[in-house]
């Protein structure tokens, strides 16, 4: 864990520069606007320990797969979002030195991301080997309003000289990625084109094609007024640059303003790239740097309006869920339905960009609460569109019928991760897809898409559980052979309590939309029926004797479920035990450790509870709660934001609010070592959701909303807004009272600690707060 990030409400502030966690800064640093994003990274050369990263959203790269040995069913390729091309740089010279904060002395250091107004801003003194000082600072903005768009304010003042400068705003797109299987670029040139103050460099990714055109334009002041530059065009391998060379004077500031573009084809026709790009740049230009700034902090403050979370008596945990609520914004704005939730979102390249089930399981509860309703259709019909590549990815292994097996990770509904106890064992995410519908009709009311989109996918997935459960001779009961948990820490398990309970759910919540199908809209659903070939009779015959005969594995004795068949057998230690130089695991254990090891990555058998909690009495959640945390090391970013929850649920309030603090400040402080490979964006849905449904202890059923509110011990008050049916909430919470606030959106009512309460548009309520737990 590291603590070197100032406290603070609204900014994550790097004070002196820290280079050996320049990596981490630079992921913590990223911004984003759904359609680009890029690292913190320094405009001006650094030579030091850097990820230089910039991505445009859709745009990846089905990089061969590699494995040692080949097994039949393996996706060819595994699938990135492509490190692209660098439009941030600009290069300068002070007669003749680089700067370069690798090898010049820095004082006063900052690093500012802001999340209020959404800009990153940076400032140092540079002492050159020359003895030459300058003062610099830049801000920058990916912008949310021209949202293919960024632009950069980079002010430079030399200290204790007179004499030449040169200034060299430039695009690279020689870029390659870090994680690239075979060392290979994955970027062609297609054109490029540089003028005095302007540069194009148009590149195509091979295999998939697409076209990204990279543009930039700049314009240079001094002491406040316009200069009038010759830029000298550089042109190189994908590279395009304008060269300036300016006399200054100490004390006297120069600013180079660079506007910059990135427009793909995947939203404008490939032909028209570049002039696009000429008159995007043109328009934004003649926006200025400050209306830009100006407006982005405009649309970030209405952003907040909408779903901030305030703390009152607990800074960093203010900063934390900021920092959250602001990365998931820059990740995913939802205007486009194609596009979906990376576990990195745009800072780094880990997990390639890739839809995986966290998007299902994390990100829907944060985008129903906070977006409008739209948001998490999309997320869902993103899905549907891919369930035909679902039913060939089951048929590639085997399975029949119109059985669908989404990937556990694509970019385009091929399943393109390549471990085999993940691609074809870690199966339980097609029940989180099947759970996503149902929360979603669950809190939005729209039960309507069940017979729009719905059915099919649950259609799909239930069919494939029908068929990877077998019937057990032994125990005259259906199992699960040979499949992978959400602890990824134990491959090919028989009975995974977590993936049997949730086949089943999904086998029974079938039935339960196609009788409301049948009920509601008997047309569509003989059109339903067509479509998918679907045999009610036969099939739901099938279900219902799954549904009534399967095994879950469990232990009278301990009065707990099983993770899986032989848990027990494992030698049964705690975290507690094991010593901090051999954690994390992951870093510190051989592989066949761990796989003996009863340590568990993730929550598992508790994942379900959390799922399907009202299936479950309190002292049962509480067993199984007791039983397993102890053996979980929370390696994976998902697992304390759960934790979190259930331990409310329990009423042990500091554990919860510990596991919530891991969880919120897990990037800013580096909990699990790996922030440098860019932030745990979808577990950052995770932590709003220990915040809202821990401590606030809102659930949803029968459209209802629930709230069940208490106030950590070092808080002095927490309030989060909802929109729920329509509505606009907002909840606060003291250690003595509740405030609820109907902000817009009609009359509605909620149950406050189980009772009904009727609230008006723009009225307040206020109740005494009840140190409760969910219900
Ligand atoms: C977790 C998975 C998760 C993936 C991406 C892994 O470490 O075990 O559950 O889907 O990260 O976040």
């Amino acid at each position: 864990m590291k603590n070197y990030l100032k406290h603070d409400e609204w900014c994550i502030i790097e004070e002196g520069f820290h280079r050996e966690y320049n990596e981490i800064t630079e992921s913590v640093c990223s911004l984003g606007n759904g359609r680009m994003g890029q690292r913190g990274n320094f405009e001006e050369t650094f030579t030091g320990k850097t990820l230089q990263g910039n991505y445009v959203a859709g745009v990846y790269y089905p990089d061969k797969t590699r494995v040692g040995w080949w097994k039949n069913g393996y996706p060819e390729y595994f699938a990135k979002v492509l490190n692209a091309a660098n439009w941030i740089g600009i290069k300068v010279e002070i007669e003749d030195e680089i700067l370069d904060l690798n090898t010049c002395e820095v004082n006063d250091f900052t690093r500012v991301l802001n999340m209020k107004d959404g800009y990153l801003e940076r400032s140092f003194t540079a002492t050159l080997k020359s003895g030459k000082q300058v003062r610099v600072n830049s801000k920058r903005i990916n912008s949310i309003v021209d949202d293919e768009s960024g632009v950069i304010r980079y002010s430079i003042t030399p200290i204790n000289f007179d004499g030449k400068i040169v200034l060299t705003p430039f695009i690279d797109g020689d870029i390659k990625n870090k994680d690239a299987n075979y060392d290979e670029k994955f970027w062609e040139e297609i054109q490029k084109e540089t003028a005095f103050a302007e540069g194009y460099i148009e590149l195509k990714t091979k295999k998939t094609g697409f076209h990204v055109l990279t543009g930039q334009r700049f314009e240079i002041f001094q002491n406040g007024k316009s200069v009038d530059f010759q830029g000298f065009p550089i042109k190189a391998e994908k590279f395009v640059a304008s060269q300036v060379t300016l006399n200054v004077t100490a004390n006297e500031e120069t600013v180079l303003v660079k506007y910059a573009c990135n427009l793909s084809s995947e939203n404008h026709h490939v032909d028209d790239l570049l002039l696009k790009s000429k008159a995007y740049l043109k328009r934004i230009a003649a926006k200025g740097f400050d209306k830009m700034v100006a407006e982005q902090a405009e649309k970030w403050a209405s952003k907040w309006e909408m779903n901030d979370i305030m703390i009152e008596g607990d800074v960093a945990a203010q900063q934390g869920i900021r920092f959250n609520i602001f990365q998931m914004n820059q990740t995913y704005t939802g205007e486009d339905a194609r596009l979906n939730i990376g576990p990195k979102g745009f800072t780094g390249e880990k997990y390639g960009g890739s839809t995986y089930w966290d998007t299902e399981a994390y990100c829907i509860p944060f985008y129903l609460a906070t977006a409008d309703q739209q948001v998490s259709r999309n997320l869902l019909v993103y899905r549907w569109k891919q369930l035909g590549k679902a039913i060939e990815n089951a048929q590639k292994l085997g399975f029949k019928d119109g059985a669908a097996l989404y990937p556990m990770v694509t970019m385009n509904g091929e399943e393109c991760h390549n471990e085999w106890e993940i691609t074809f064992e870690e199966i339980h995410r097609n029940g989180a897809i099947a759970y996503a519908i149902y929360d979603y009709v669950n809190y939005t009311g729209d039960k309507k898409y069940l017979a729009e989109y719905g059915f099919e996918v649950l259609l799909g997935i239930a069919r494939f559980w029908a068929q990877r459960v077998n019937w057990s001779e032994a125990k005259k009961q259906y199992v699960m052979l040979g499949v992978t948990g959400p602890n990824e820490y134990e491959n090919n398990v028989n009975n995974n309590f977590y993936t049997n309970y949730f086949a089943v759910w999904c086998l029974k919540y079938v039935i339960e939309a196609t009788e409301y199908i049948k009920s509601t809209d008997e047309a569509r659903f003989n059109e339903l029926a067509t479509i998918t070939n679907f045999d009610e009779t036969n099939e739901f015959g099938k279900f219902q004797h799954i549904i009534e005969n399967m095994y879950f594995p469990a232990s009278e004795e301990l009065g707990v479920y099983l993770q899986q068949d032989g848990f027990l057998d494992k030698e049964l230690i705690q975290v507690k035990d094991l010593p901090a130089a051999e954690r994390p695991i992951n870093q510190k254990w051989s592989w066949d450790r761990i796989l003996r090891s009863c340590f568990i990555k993730q929550a598992d058998v508790l994942q379900g509870m959390y799922f399907f909690e009202d299936d479950f009495d309190l002292a049962t959640i509480k067993r199984n709660y007791d039983f397993y945390e102890p053996m979980t090391v929370h390696e994976s970013s998902l697992s304390p934001c759960v934790h979190s929850i259930l331990a409310a649920k329990l009423g042990d309030k500091a554990r919860s609010y510990e596991f919530y603090n891991r969880a919120a400040r897990l990037d800013l402080d580096d909990y699990n070592n790996d922030t440098e490979d860019g932030c745990h964006i979808t577990s950052m849905a995770g932590t709003w959701m220990s915040l809202v449904k821990g401590f606030g202890g809102m659930r949803v059923r029968d459209e209802k909303a629930y709230f069940s509110p208490f106030v950590p011990e070092n808080w002095a008050s927490f309030s989060f807004k909802v929109r729920f049916g329509g509505n606009l909430l907002n909840i606060k919470t003291t250690s003595d009272e509740v405030i609820i606030e109907n902000l817009a959106g009609g009359d509605t009512s909620i149950f406050l600690y189980g009772e009904e309460q009727v609230l008006a548009e723009k009225s307040t309520l206020t109740v005494e707060q009840k140190d409760a737990v969910a219900v």
